[in-house]
């Protein structure tokens, strides 16, 4: 029998160092040490053998166990170390590179400039903390007024200065009226103010950072007309030739008359739906500069006219896209982005 013993484990050296892949190695040791495997079966036959050899077999099996285990372990070790050779296949296509773009705001930002540049508005930028004064005194609204309310305002702890008052994250944009008269001194005024605007309010049409775009034109013999032709032209050109743009009017302490400026809806192009109701959306405020802003900036109300008006950039984005949530805008989704 330890003829048979050594040729078993001969043979099963062979086998188990030929194994090129860790599933042929397992097949390999089942056919070795399974149910009815080659070494089962040698061990099987001990019973058999005559009892003075029984010690000596047993050990010389024992021995070839431990050795093709051995074996078996080694070469379980090596194939699970290797890795299979590395194809390269040089006539595959290259990855394409993902091309961004700028954000849904930047580019609305851009399409508004232009457009208003085509008029003549030049672009101004004006602070993101400024004085009571600006915000609100100069835009006649006296302090406690109850109008100053509507604008949800941040305050910022600092000390008031005489005349200027304490300090504000702008709630909008019309902080650059005053500013804008004091830098030009003299009419004509064309300006186009874009900047970040803060309130204390966050639901689906509300973030409590937004952007605003200003418009502030003043001159001898402006009217309403004139508003009105200026926001045509931005509607048409804007939103698309098939929207119209209509005033309602409204009130501001800063504007007089006032009127808040509506556009017929994209969904239902003005007939009336479940988005809009009415057949209309509202953009935002407009108005004929109030005589004492244009006191408040050195500007002489019996000579000189004018007309503002002032837009939240997330919500006229929502109006001409469809999207129903502008919290989306700050949300940084891949999914959404890309899609514009
Ligand atoms: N500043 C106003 C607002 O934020 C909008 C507005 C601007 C109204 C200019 C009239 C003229 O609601």
């Amino acid at each position: 029998m330890d003829k048979e013993i050594k040729k078993l484990a001969t043979h099963a050296r062979t086998g188990i160092n030929s194994a090129s892949v860790l599933a042929d190695l397992e097949k390999i040791y089942l056919e070795i040490f399974g149910k009815s495997g080659t070494f089962t079966n040698l061990t099987k036959q001990l019973s058999s053998i005559p009892k003075s050899k029984k010690p000596k077999i047993g050990q010389l099996l024992n021995e070839a166990k431990k050795e093709i285990e051995k074996t078996f372990e080694q070469r379980h070790n090596f194939l699970k170390k290797k890795r299979p050779k590395e194809f390269i296949d040089i006539t595959a296509p290259g990855k394409k590179l993902k091309l961004g773009h700028l954000h849904l705001i930047s580019q609305a930002i851009d399409e508004i400039v232009a457009i208003f540049s085509k008029l003549g508005f030049s672009l101004e930028s004006y602070p993101e903390v400024d004085w009571d004064w600006y915000a609100f005194e100069s835009l006649n609204m006296p302090k406690n007024h109850p109008a100053r309310d509507d604008w949800e305002t941040f305050f910022i702890k600092s000390a008031p200065k005489p005349h200027f008052g304490s300090q504000v994250l702008t709630p909008h944009t019309s902080n650059g009226q005053v500013r804008e008269m004091e830098k030009l001194k003299k009419p004509p005024i064309r300006m186009l103010n874009i900047a970040r605007c803060y309130r204390r309010q966050i639901d689906v049409s509300h973030t409590p950072m937004f952007h605003q775009f200003e418009g502030l034109f003043i001159d001898e013999y402006i009217t309403i007309a004139n508003l009105k032709g200026t926001l045509n032209y931005f509607t048409a050109k804007f939103f698309g030739p098939k929207r119209q743009m209509r005033l309602r009017p409204h009130y501001f302490r800063f504007t007089e008359p006032s009127f808040e400026v509506d556009v017929t809806c994209g969904v239902c192009q003005g007939s009336g739906c479940r988005f809009c109701k009415s057949g209309w959306v509202e953009l935002g405020g407009a108005g004929m500069v109030h005589p004492k802003v244009l006191e408040a900036g050195n500007i002489n109300p019996h000579k000189y006219t004018g007309f503002a008006f002032g837009w939240g950039i997330e919500r006229t984005i929502a109006i001409k896209t469809g999207i129903g949530d502008i919290r989306l805008l700050y949300q940084n989704d891949i999914r959404f982005l890309e899609q514009f």
